[in-house]
């Protein structure tokens, strides 16, 4: 028999993923889980006690799962969180930068406030989140960085200018610390979810207008789940996705076929 294909398998990594209480980062701390990596999976401070059932879900698959505070884009905080995680799981071979928020405004009356949130916890924090974590996977001889960025990082979308900007300087950065890290072995991608209902779109969604608008875009008829989003975040952090970096990996639904 002969055997080209590469494992889609993590047995024996080690992950972290940010922002992994609810929506699309609980969905993928479980998947990777599945594939076979222990976790370490934050939250804000406050909402620590949100990674209880997530944790569980991960134990019940035999792997390690390890709760940690992050606020971003604190450096302290950052540094706090992959010094834990790397502690309690003895390196990290894969960081999932999925924490993330969207503030809608219309641009005519976006507050800098709101700009600045988005900006410094999409962008900046997802930076140097990754840059401390590819501190370590330099030293470890290589890793694998998945960046959740959007939809909204390629196509526009009405009232969010500063979500829209935030996730194509993500598509954008992806590209240059592939460049920059490629030498290294770090693989760094990026996934590019269509509208997926969890808490940040639930209010999005009630919406009758935006919704029907939303489901106009999308070919395949729906929007997504965050079961959606998983399998192209497990592929690449596997070894099957080896030699692609810099890329984004849209999960749209057809919405850029068009
Ligand atoms: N839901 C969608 O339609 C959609 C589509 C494309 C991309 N995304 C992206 O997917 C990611 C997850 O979104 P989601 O829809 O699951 O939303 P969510 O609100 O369920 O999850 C966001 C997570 O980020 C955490 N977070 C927020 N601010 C933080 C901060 N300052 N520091 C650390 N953690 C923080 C939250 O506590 C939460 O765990 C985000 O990056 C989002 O932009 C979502």
């Amino acid at each position: 028999m002969t055997n080209l294909l590469p494992s889609l398998g993590l047995d024996g990594r080690r992950a972290v993923v940010s922002g992994a209480g609810s929506g699309i980062g609980r969905a993928v701390a479980i998947a990777l889980s599945e594939a076979g990596a222990d976790v370490a999976v934050s939250e804000l401070p406050d909402r620590v006690g949100a990674l209880d059932e997530v944790c569980k879900a991960i134990e019940s698959n035999g792997r390690r799962a390890v709760p940690l505070p992050l606020a971003l884009p604190g450096l302290t905080s950052i540094d706090d969180f992959v010094a834990g995680a790397i502690d309690q799981l003895g390196g990290v071979d894969i960081l999932v930068n999925n924490a993330g928020v969207n503030i809608p405004a219309d641009a005519l009356d976006l507050e800098e406030k709101d700009w600045d949130q988005v900006q410094d916890v999409n962008l900046k924090g997802l930076f140097f989140l990754s840059q401390r974590c590819a501190r370590h996977m330099r030293e470890a001889g290589g890793g694998r960085i998945v960046n959740m960025a959007s939809i909204n990082g390629v196509v526009g979308y009405y009232r969010r200018a500063a979500y829209c900007s935030s996730k194509a300087g993500v598509v954008n950065l992806t590209r240059v610390l592939a460049l920059e890290w490629a030498q290294y072995d770090i693989n760094v991608n990026a996934v590019g979810p269509t509208f997926i209902l969890t808490p940040l779109t639930q209010s999005t969604f009630d919406d009758p207008q935006m919704r029907e608008d939303l489901l106009k875009r999308i070919p395949k008829g729906r929007v997504g789940q965050p079961e959606d989003v998983v399998g192209a975040v497990v592929f690449l952090s596997s070894d099957a996705s080896a030699m692609i970096t810099g890329h984004t990996l849209l999960v749209d639904g057809g919405w850029t076929a068009i």
